[in-house]
């Protein structure tokens, strides 16, 4: 094993830790759980406790929901969206003087590598902010032609939804918590966001800007907890309006029967087994790169990862061999190491489900052509893998792995497309699509034949605040980021008035 060198740890991640256990967010004040439960939290590369946190249950919801409700029609409705506007900004600037703080408590609870916490999580968060800071003074109705009189006047007011619940997974942390924040304030709401039991630290340690940012009290709390009990509890509540969801398929249909109850409106991020197809026109050189971190990116447990891998027969001996070669090369670590390019699992619990998902590969026939079995060290570790000689009908290739893990298939058609883009859309999800080629039409063609929410050409998880995120069939609906976010928290009221 490579000898690993760890950063020393910011002062602020210091200070942070020290003060454990860590408190829930509600109504302006960082307070102990109702029941004084706490769990633990773990280093995803030792196995080891980190800190304690406070466990929220359905008595915390309770009171988050009065909290937000209070604000919701209280000191929250006195804000003009100018203001609101300006303490997302805030927020935005307060995280950048905490970056690298964020960037050490992301990587030290979920176990990715400081380098590209630095790189993507946290200043795609604050950009996150910033494009929704910009969105609360843009909101507006329309005046409508309407014929059913000649002195009707009719408009529409774009309104908050209220209490909105929020409920994120462990794979990105804080900026999932941006994702659902940014939106949901700057249409005027009030949030009560779940973080995931395995990373709740950065969480909280937002929760400490936003109380220096201004938002009134309430108007954001933040609790941690398990699913099924303080999750359900949001998910259940009677006055809580709307929820939005990150996180598995299976999980995502139980929220949407939870909230039936009271008929919540609800948005789904779910989970993905995306395609990715090197056609043999590619550009070789943007082509390997971009397939190895479509699937090694965040140790593989990105909901749109790329994790099957289709590439043409003519081309598909060499493009395997290149990224085997790259990927048994790259550097497996702690994540606070900055010259770790791949880090663990986030838990013990991933790192069994992924570990089981390489015997099966094994069992069913594939061979790994590197990685393919767990290392025996410390900590969640499962080296990148690549898988050769799969059928579309395997494990492997058909249920969501959210590891390191990728299941390459060739593909040889007289057609071109026609045969991968049926085993392509060949599946129940449809988050994302990776297509690499240097003909123009037939990028086109084939992006828009793909059942996917995303499709990337000639790049891959490529991400920005201003554009649309979501899903296709069991990946989930609704869509995050950009305009169509707005859609999600916002609920649309027509006005007539009878000028006669
Ligand atoms: P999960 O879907 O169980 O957890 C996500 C969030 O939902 C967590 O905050 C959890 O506390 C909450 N939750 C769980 N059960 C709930 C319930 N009954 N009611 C309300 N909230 C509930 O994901 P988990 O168990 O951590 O991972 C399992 C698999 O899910 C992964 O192996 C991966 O395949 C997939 N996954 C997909 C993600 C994505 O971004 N699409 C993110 C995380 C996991
Ligand atoms: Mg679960």
């Amino acid at each position: 094993m490579a000898e690993t060198v760890k950063i020393a740890l910011d002062p602020r991640v210091e200070a942070f830790l020290a003060k454990g256990p860590k408190k829930l967010f509600i109504g302006g004040e960082f307070v102990e759980s109702l029941s004084g439960k706490t769990f633990e939290t773990i280093d995803p590369s030792s196995g080891e406790m980190i800190t304690t946190v406070y466990e929220a249950d359905a008595a915390d919801v309770d009171r988050a929901v009065e909290a937000a409700e209070r604000a919701f029609h209280g000191d929250w409705a006195k804000v003009s969206p100018s203001e609101r506007g300006r303490m997302l900004w805030k927020l935005a600037d307060l995280m950048e003087e905490h970056a690298e703080a964020l960037a050490q408590l992301e990587t030290i609870d979920n176990g990715k590598p400081v380098t590209h916490a630095r790189a993507a999580d946290v200043p795609l968060a604050i950009d996150h902010f910033r494009y929704f800071a910009g969105w609360s003074t843009k909101l507006s109705g329309e005046v409508i032609n309407n014929s059913a009189g000649r002195n009707m006047l009719t408009y529409t007011r774009h309104e908050p939804i209220g209490v909105v619940g929020q409920i994120i997974p462990w794979n990105f942390p804080l900026l999932l918590a941006a994702w659902k924040l940014g939106a949901a304030l700057a249409t005027g709401n009030v949030v009560i966001l779940k973080s995931a039991e395995q990373t709740p630290l950065s969480a909280i340690y937002l929760a400490e800007l936003i109380q220096q940012a201004g938002f009134p009290e309430g108007v954001v709390n933040i609790i941690t907890g398990y699913g099924p009990t303080a999750g359900a509890a949001i998910t259940n509540h009677p006055r809580i309006r709307k929820v939005a969801f990150t996180g598995s398929t299976e999980v995502g249909k139980l929220i949407m029967q939870q909230a039936a109850g009271n008929l919540k409106k609800v948005s789904l991020e779910l989970g993905g087994k995306s395609p990715n197809i090197i056609f043999p026109d590619a550009d070789f050189s943007k082509a390997i790169p971009g397939a190895l971190m479509g699937i090694f990116f965040n140790q593989g447990q990105v909901c749109c990862a790329g994790s099957r891998l289709f590439v043409h027969k003519k081309v598909y001996d060499n493009v395997l061999a290149d990224m085997t070669s790259f990927a048994a090369k790259m550097k497996q670590g702690p994540g606070l190491d900055e010259s770790s390019e791949i880090g663990p699992l986030v838990s013990s619990e991933q790192f069994e489900r992924v570990s089981g998902y390489l015997q099966k590969g094994n069992e069913e026939g594939a061979t790994a052509l590197t990685g393919g079995s767990p290392l025996d060290r410390a900590g969640y570790f499962v080296p990148p893998t690549i898988f050769a000689d799969v059928n579309d009908r395997m494990t492997i290739a058909r249920e969501e792995i959210f590891g390191p893990v990728v299941a390459a298939m060739p593909f040889d058609d007289e057609a071109q497309i026609a045969d991968v883009i049926r085993r392509a859309n060949d599946t129940e999800y449809g988050l994302a699509a990776g297509v690499w080629t240097t003909d123009l039409r037939k990028a086109h063609r084939v992006a828009h034949a793909l059942e996917a929410g995303t499709v990337w050409v000639n790049c891959y998880n490529a991400l920005d605040a201003a554009v649309p995120f979501g899903g296709y069939k069991q990946s989930g609906y609704g869509r995050e980021m950009g305009s169509y976010a707005l859609d999600l928290y916002t609920q649309v009221k027509a006005v007539w008035i009878n000028l006669d």
